[in-house]
Order: structure tokens, then sequence, then C-alpha cells
């Protein structure tokens, strides 16, 4: 399979080349995206406004080939904005199902904080379950179901923050971060004259199709091998999270299956059919940070990321050569 897959390797490097030719980020930022999506795993974008989230967001969905929907997250929006309803059709005499914006591969759940808690729990289901109910009856949905949400930091005004169990279905939370120098800013600028347009989405071609992609997918699922040694490295490293006396909550076990899951894709991602720590350690950050409360009384000294860091520099790393 070894070869087998070094060839589908080259759709990775086409994914990742597609999106760095119109976003400036980091390779390594666009990997850990690719390696979510690879994974079946949604992604929560966190950081300030105009920082390019959105248009992050809709690039991906292109590039990867999907059909993609867009839902603005406002304090009125209701879950049957998002999900549909039944509406009464008189002269036919009987309920029609119009189907929200959820029935897509991805869906951009932008700005899902400024929406009430009753609201953003319309995606619980539909992420988990990759199904939808509608007055009493399921709907499946389309593969691949991924939701790319963002949103702006909770302390800012008018946002409502995600509750934990819906937090807790994101595989990464991701913030790219103010630009790192003046030529990263500059080269943005660059962009936008390129492209003669603020949104250049529409010009967005897609390096795979909804198959291939689905093939890939399924590949990190099937045919990438994680030996036990690497499944006790993930739960000693949640573990140690969840047993930090500044930590109220830690990391589920959902968390460790999304951390191993992630591994995998991150194995695939750099040519292998086994994990490695380093794959684990590459990601680790954005799949648990997000999952730790901090005890209010740490909460002004410590982050949630400096405890995932510190909390596995202490986790003993093992022997690579047990590990194919
Ligand atoms: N890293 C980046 N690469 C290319 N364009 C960027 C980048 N960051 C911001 N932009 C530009 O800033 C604009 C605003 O981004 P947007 O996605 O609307 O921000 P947000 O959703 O985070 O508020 C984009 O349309 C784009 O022109
Ligand atoms: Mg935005």
């Amino acid at each position: 399979m070894q070869s087998n897959i070094t060839s589908y390797l080259s759709y990775v490097r086409r994914i990742v080349g597609q999106i760095c030719s119109y976003f400036v980020a980091r390779p390594e930022t666009i990997a850990k995206i690719l390696a979510a999506l690879l994974s079946n795993c949604h992604v929560l974008f966190e950081d300030y406004p105009g920082l390019g989230k959105t248009l992050l967001a809709k690039i991906i969905a292109r590039v990867i080939g999907c059909n993609f929907k867009r839902v603005q997250f406002t304090p009125d929006l209701l879950p049957a904005d998002i999900i549909g309803t039944k509406v009464w059709v008189p002269n036919r005499g009987k309920f029609k199902l119009v189907k929200g914006p959820i029935f897509t591969n991805v869906l951009l759940a932008d700005e899902i904080n400024r929406a009430p808690p009753k609201t953003q729990a319309a995606l619980l289901e539909a992420m988990e379950e990759r199904q939808v109910t509608i007055e009493g009856r399921t709907y499946k949905l389309d593969p691949p179901f991924l939701v790319l949400a963002t949103q702006n930091p909770i302390e800012m005004e008018g946002t409502y923050p995600l509750p934990e169990a819906l937090l807790d279905r994101f595989g990464i939370k991701m913030s790219m971060g103010y630009p790192r120098s003046v030529e990263e800013e500059v080269e943005i600028l660059k962009r936008r004259i390129a492209w003669k347009k603020d949104d250049p989405t529409e010009d967005v071609m897609p390096a795979v199709t909804r198959e291939g992609f689905l093939k890939l997918q399924m590949i990190v699922e099937e045919y990438v091998y994680v030996d036990d040694c690497i499944l006790e490295y993930i739960a000693n490293i949640v573990r140690t999270i969840r047993e930090d006396p500044r930590v109220l909550a830690g990391p589920s076990p959902r968390g460790a299956i999304t951390l191993m899951k992630l591994s995998k894709a991150i194995a695939f991602m750099f040519g292998r059919t086994y994990v490695i720590p380093d794959d684990v350690l590459f990601i680790v950050r954005e799949a648990l940070s997000h999952r730790v409360i901090v005890k209010p009384e740490y909460a002004e000294e410590v982050s949630p990321e400096d405890i995932v860091v510190e909390c596995v520099k202490k986790v003993p790393v093992p022997k690579v050569s047990n590990v194919r």
C-alpha cells in the first residue's frame, strides 16, 4: 500500500498548493486544516475580524470539489433557518420539506457565536451523526459533511460562547493570527491586486472531485496503522491534561479519538502508512486546547494552550522503532 499511498499524495499537494496560491498562510497551517478534513473532522476558526477566516473557509470548500453553503449566524437566526422545515402546500393538501442549508457537503457557519445557544445546538446532531431530524423524520446527509465555523474571540461584544458539547464536536480549533511580517502583509495586498476583486472564490478551481476527496478520506481511515504504543501515548497525554490540578474539565474520550484520527491524516500527508509520535505532536495543540477548561482561579495566569503544551512535555515519547 505504501507505493499506492504515495500516488495519492499528489492530490494532497495540489489541494495545499491551490489554497496557498490564494490565501497567504504557512503551509503547516493549511496542512493542519486539511488533516482535519481528511479525518472527517469539523474545523472551528477563531480569530479577530478581518484575518481572512471567511475567505479561507470559502476557498477550502471550492478546492475540495464539494457543494458548499454559507450561513451567516445572527442573533435572530432560528434552528429551522439552518435545518429546514415542513411547509403546508394548500393546493396539494400536504406538507412539503423545504431543506435548509445544512443539506450540503461543506457548511460555512460564519460567526457561529453570534447566534443564541438554541440555534447553535441545531448543528449538534448533524455534526455528530451526519443526519438531521425534522419534525420526527430523520434525513441522512450526503458525505462528506463538514462544518467550517468561524467565531470572533468570546470576549467580544454580542457573542454567545459555544457550549462545551458543541465545542467538543469540532476536530480542531485554528487561529491564523495577524500577519507575522511586513512581507506577509504586502503579499496579502498583492494578492488582492491580482484578484481584481475582494472575493476571489468563484475563480478558485477544485483540486480534486468530491469522489477523489472521499477516496482520500477512505485511505486515511483504512490504511494508516496506529501502533498500541501510539494509542498509549495519546491516552497518556489526555490523562495528564485531565489530572492537571489547574484543569476543571479535560479532553473527553472523543477528544482522544479525534487526536488519533488527526494523527493518521498527518502521517498520510507526510507520506507514511503508520503514525509516529511526531504526527501526534504536530496537531495536539489544535486538537485538544478547545476541550480544556481552566479553573477560574488559574484562568488569568495560564491558557488552555499552555496547559496542553506543558502536559505533552511531561509524557514520555514512545520509541519510533516500535511503531511500524
Ligand atoms: N491571509 C490572507 N491571505 C489573503 N487575503 C487575506 C488574508 N487575510 C485577510 N485577507 C483579506 O482580508 C479580507 C477580509 O477577510 P475575511 O475573510 O472577510 O475576514 P474575517 O472573516 O476573518 O473577518 C479578505 O477578503 C482578503 O482580501
Ligand atoms: Mg468573516
